[in-house]
């Protein structure tokens, strides 16, 4: 499997989680790691190159810290530039077809707090529907999200789990099938 890695976050450098799962992706021959904020630190997306990239692998990862129940900016705006009509959806916009797409988050809500009941009112999956209605969209299959919450609280050795649990996900995960 020919996974990419598109890490979306805006300060590595005082990033705990992010880059530590980094770190360790960049130790995977087999895995591209593509750090959106330090290829384009004007913010200015070169869509061909995204596409390219895109076509060249067959698992697409999204990993960001989750802002206000979404992405860090940079990540939307590769999604308005990137998945263009007559490439991803529309007449011959097969691109994407068959790939997968799947997101990897960091949360500093509890696992109690992305619950119905909690203090979200949504589950981490209801939030991450749009990445998910995306990839319907563009003819891909979406995969089970990874999650590390409560990163205030997480301790080294959590930290050192979600880094290995990570990786393994990256290459055993399996498109959620629909019913
Ligand atoms: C602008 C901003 C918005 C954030 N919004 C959320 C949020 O909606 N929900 C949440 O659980 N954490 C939120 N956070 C916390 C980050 O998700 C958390 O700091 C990050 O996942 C930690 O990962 P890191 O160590 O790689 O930076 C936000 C942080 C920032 C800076």
């Amino acid at each position: 499997m020919n996974t990419l890695v598109i890490v979306t976050h805006p300060n590595l450098e005082a990033s705990r989680v992010n880059s530590a799962w980094l770190e360790e992706l960049r130790k995977h021959n087999d895995i591209t790691v593509h750090e959106l904020y330090e290829a384009y630190p004007d913010e200015n997306i070169d869509v061909a190159k995204e596409q390219a990239l895109i076509e060249a692998h067959d698992r697409i990862i999204f990993q960001y810290p989750l802002y206000w129940y979404s992405s860090p900016m940079l990540l939307k705006k590769w999604f308005d530039s990137v998945l263009q009509y007559g490439w991803a959806y529309g007449p011959n916009g097969s691109k994407t077809a068959g790939k997968e797409f799947g997101a990897a988050i960091s949360t500093y809500g509890s696992e109690a707090s992305y619950q119905p009941s909690g203090s979200s009112r949504s589950t981490l999956a209801e939030l991450l529907r749009p990445v998910e209605a995306t990839t319907r969209f563009i003819s891909g299959e979406y995969l089970p999200h990874f999650a590390v919450s409560d990163v205030s609280n997480l301790t080294d050795e959590r930290l050192a789990q979600s880094t290995a649990d990570y990786i393994k996900h990256i290459r055993a995960a399996q498109p959620v099938t629909v019913a």
